[in-house]
Parts: C-alpha cells; structure tokens; sequence
C-alpha cells in the first residue's frame, strides 16, 4: 500500500542504517513481515508476557488523552492504546519505515481516534502531547540515536503529563533466560546490551523536569517506567 502524501509527515529522506543494515528482515522485508506480526510470534518473542506488558502500558493513559506512540510494534498494541484513548482521544503512530505505517494503517482501520505518520524520532517533534508512550524501541537503536530520541519524546511531553517507557532490563543473575538472552542480544539485537545497566532518565538532560518511576517484571528482563512531568 502506498502512502497518501497528506500522511507523510517530515518524512525522512531515507532509512537510518542502522535500521536497513540490522533489522531490515525484522521491520523492512515484506515478506517476513505479515509472519511476525502474529499473536502467537509477540508472545513467544517476550516469553508469554506481551499481553502484561501491552496491559501495564495501555492502563497508564486515559480516555480523552493525546497520545504520541513512538514506533509501530507487531499485535495488537496500537489498536488497545486507541481503544483505551476512544473517541474524545487521539493517538499518533509514527515511525521511520513506510513499510510499518501501511502495516499499521490496516491493523487501525476503523479507530478515527488513531493516526499514523512516517517520522524519524531522532529529529525533534513539533508537537506537544499530553503523553508519550515508547514500547520497545529503545534496545533497537544506537546509543546515540537512543540519546536523541529520548530527549525528543521527553521534550514533548505537555507540563503535567507523562511519558511511559517498556523495554529490557538486565535480568538478575540467577534468571534461567539469562544465557538465552545474551545469545538472543548478541545475534539479533546488537543495541540492546547497552540500554540493560542505563538507567533510561540519564540519557536526556531533559529526564531533570520529570518525576521517575521504575518497576520491573519476569526477573528483572523487563522495565516498566513511568516518568511525569512536573507541572512547571
Ligand atoms: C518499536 S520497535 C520494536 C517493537 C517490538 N519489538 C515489536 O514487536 O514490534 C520497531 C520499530 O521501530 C522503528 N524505528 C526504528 N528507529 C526509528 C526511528 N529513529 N524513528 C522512528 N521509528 C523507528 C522501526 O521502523 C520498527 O518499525
């Protein structure tokens, strides 16, 4: 499906290479694609947690809300954050790859509250929201790119409001995963080992102007942070 110009945002020139050259049979191959945007592969991938953690992260916004969801993720997670939202919200999609905003146009279509935009989260964002939310991106980029882009969402976050971030953690060390990760992290997320000892409010001086709260799952693989912006 081919973008309607009207819908393409301060699209970029082109792919980020650390995007195209890692993850291109991840995120950019349309034939691997409709195979791992499935239920069943989410779920497998986060070892049975994928409905907790969506769950955990949709509940921390509320009916009426705009909301800036950074990157588009495989299942059912942007169609629940839209539901959850309704009709008086409006949820944002953006993300760097066409491929992934047609995807999720179609998994969408009929939730008027949603709207999707190619964007580069590197580059600052325009506009101010009342919450951002960021579900597994940060251990998918750069340390560089990841300093950015958390700056960018922060800073666009209204007074008062609240950006959520879910992604990896380091696991403690007894976790029967902890091997499998680290083969998982060395073969197909070359990123991800230096998000799991960063604590995600040291990346942006912008993390200053917000209240932080972090909570872990499954032994520690998993981070749930909460971080609101005090109100002046
Ligand atoms: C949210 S992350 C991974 C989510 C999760 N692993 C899943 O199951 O979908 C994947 C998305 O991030 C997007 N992405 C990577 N770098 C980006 C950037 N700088 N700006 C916007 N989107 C980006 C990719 O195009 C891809 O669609």
């Amino acid at each position: 499906m081919s973008e309607s110009p009207e819908r393409v945002l301060h699209a970029p020139a082109r792919l980020p290479e650390y995007l195209s050259d890692t993850y291109t049979w991840a995120y950019l191959n349309p034939r691997t694609m409709p195979w791992l945007d499935r239920a069943p592969v989410v779920s497998a991938i986060l070892w049975g947690n994928a409905g907790r953690l969506m769950r955990w992260a949709v509940s921390r916004f509320a009916p009426g809300q705009t909301v800036l969801q950074a990157a588009c993720v495989y299942g059912d997670f942007s169609a629940m954050l839209a539901r959850r939202l309704g009709v008086e919200g409006r949820l944002v999609v953006t993300d760097v790859a066409p491929i992934q905003i047609s995807n999720a146009r179609r998994k969408l279509a009929g939730l008027r509250q949603a709207e999707l935009r190619v964007a580069d989260l590197v580059e600052p964002i325009a506009e101010q929201y009342d919450a951002v939310c960021c579900f597994f991106l940060l251990h998918e980029v750069p340390e560089n790119a990841r300093r950015r882009i958390v700056a960018n969402l922060l800073g666009a976050v209204k007074p008062g409001g609240r950006a959520v971030f879910v992604d990896y953690h380091r696991p403690q060390r007894w976790h029967p995963l902890a091997p499998v990760m680290a083969l998982v992290f060395r073969w197909l997320e070359p990123f991800a080992p230096s998000l799991l000892d960063t604590p995600i409010e040291s990346l942006a001086e912008e993390a200053r102007d917000f209240d932080w709260h972090k909570q872990t799952r499954f032994g520690g693989l998993y981070q749930l942070i909460e971080a609101n912006r005090k109100a002046c």
